[in-house]
C-alpha cells in the first residue's frame, strides 16, 4: 500500500510562514520518493492559498476540522462544501485535541466523515487512547469502541476511501512516540477490526501513526508491516523534516 506522511500544522504559522513552509517542501520535492502521498493541513484562513501554491504539484491539501452541517446558523464553522467548493482533498476528524478541549464525541465524528465522503473529501480519522486507558491494559478495547461508534455506519465502499490515524494521546508533542511493537500491535489490531467490513477495506484503508513520530524515530515505525505513514505534528512544520519522513517513508 502507497505510504501517507499528512502533515497536521495545527494552530502554527502565519500566512507568509504558511506559504514559505509549502514553497519550501515544494523545493525539495523533485528528489522524494513518488511513492509517498504528500498531505499538509494548514489553518483555515491559509487553505485557499495552499490549493492554489499546490496547483499541479503532487502536495495535497487538508483542513484540520469541519462543521457536518450543509450550512445554516453555525458561526465560527466551515462547512464541507466550503472546503470542497476551494479544492481541499483532505479533512483531518477526530483529533484528540477537539476531543479533548471541544468534547468531541465519535457520534459528532461519525457525522463530520459522512458530509466529508458525500463531497468527495478523504476523512482523515484519527483514534486513540489516553495514558491512563494504556496503563489501565484498556486500549485495544478504547481504539475498538471509538471505530466502532465513528465508523461503524459506513458500508464498503465508504470506508475504502477513509484514511485511519492511530495517535496514542500520551505520545502527541509530548517527545515520547509509541515503540514500533506498540504501533504495530494496535494497527494490526485495527486492521482485524476493519476485517469485519471485508476484506477489500482491510487492504485499502492507510493507517497512519501519529505523535511525536520525527526522522530520528521513523524508520522503524513505518517499517512495521501495518504502518502506512504518519500524520505528523511538530516534526511537519519544517521543510526540511517533513521532507525528510516522505524520504523514510519511501525506503
Ligand atoms: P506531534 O507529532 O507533534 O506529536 O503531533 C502529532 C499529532 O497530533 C498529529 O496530528
Amino acid at each position: 500500500m502507497k505510504k501517507i506522511i499528512a502533515g497536521n500544522w495545527k494552530m502554527h504559522k502565519d500566512r507568509a510562514e504558511a506559504a514559505a513552509l509549502i514553497d519550501g517542501i515544494l523545493q525539495a520535492s523533485g528528489d522524494l520518493p513518488s511513492d509517498v502521498d504528500m498531505v499538509v493541513a494548514p489553518a483555515f484562513p491559509f487553505l485557499a492559498d495552499a490549493v492554489d501554491r499546490t496547483k499541479g504539484t503532487r502536495l495535497r491539501i487538508g483542513a484540520q476540522n469541519v462543521h457536518a452541517a450543509t450550512h445554516g446558523a453555525y458561526t465560527g464553522e466551515v462547512s464541507v462544501a466550503m472546503l470542497a467548493s476551494i479544492g481541499v482533498q483532505y479533512c483531518i476528524v477526530g483529533h484528540s485535541e477537539r476531543r479533548q478541549y471541544w468534547n468531541e464525541t465519535d457520534a459528532e465524528v461519525a457525522k463530520k466523515i459522512g458530509a466529508l465522503l458525500r463531497a468527495g473529501i478523504k476523512p482523515i480519522y484519527c483514534c486513540g487512547e489516553r495514558k491512563e486507558e494504556r496503563l489501565a491494559e484498556r486500549h485495544f478495547d478504547v481504539v475498538g469502541a471509538q471505530m466502532k461508534e465513528a465508523l461503524g455506519g459506513f458500508n464498503e465502499a465508504e470506508l475504502k476511501r477513509i484514511v485511519i490515524a492511530y495517535e496514542p494521546v500520551w505520545a502527541i508533542g509530548t517527545g515520547l512516540n509509541a515503540t514500533a511493537q506498540q504501533a504495530q500491535d494496535m494497527h494490526a489490531h485495527i486492521r482485524s477490526l476493519l476485517r469485519t467490513h471485508g476484506s477489500a477495506v482491510t487492504d485499502a484503508v492507510p493507517i497512519l501513526y501519529g505523535g511525536s513520530c520525527k526522522p530520528d524515530n521513523a524508520a522503524e515505525l513505518f517499517a512495521c508491516p501495518d504502518v502506512n505513514g504518519g500524520l505528523i505534528g511538530g516534526a511537519a512544520l519544517d521543510p526540511g523534516s517533513y521532507t525528510a519522513l516522505v524520504r523514510i517513508a519511501g525506503e
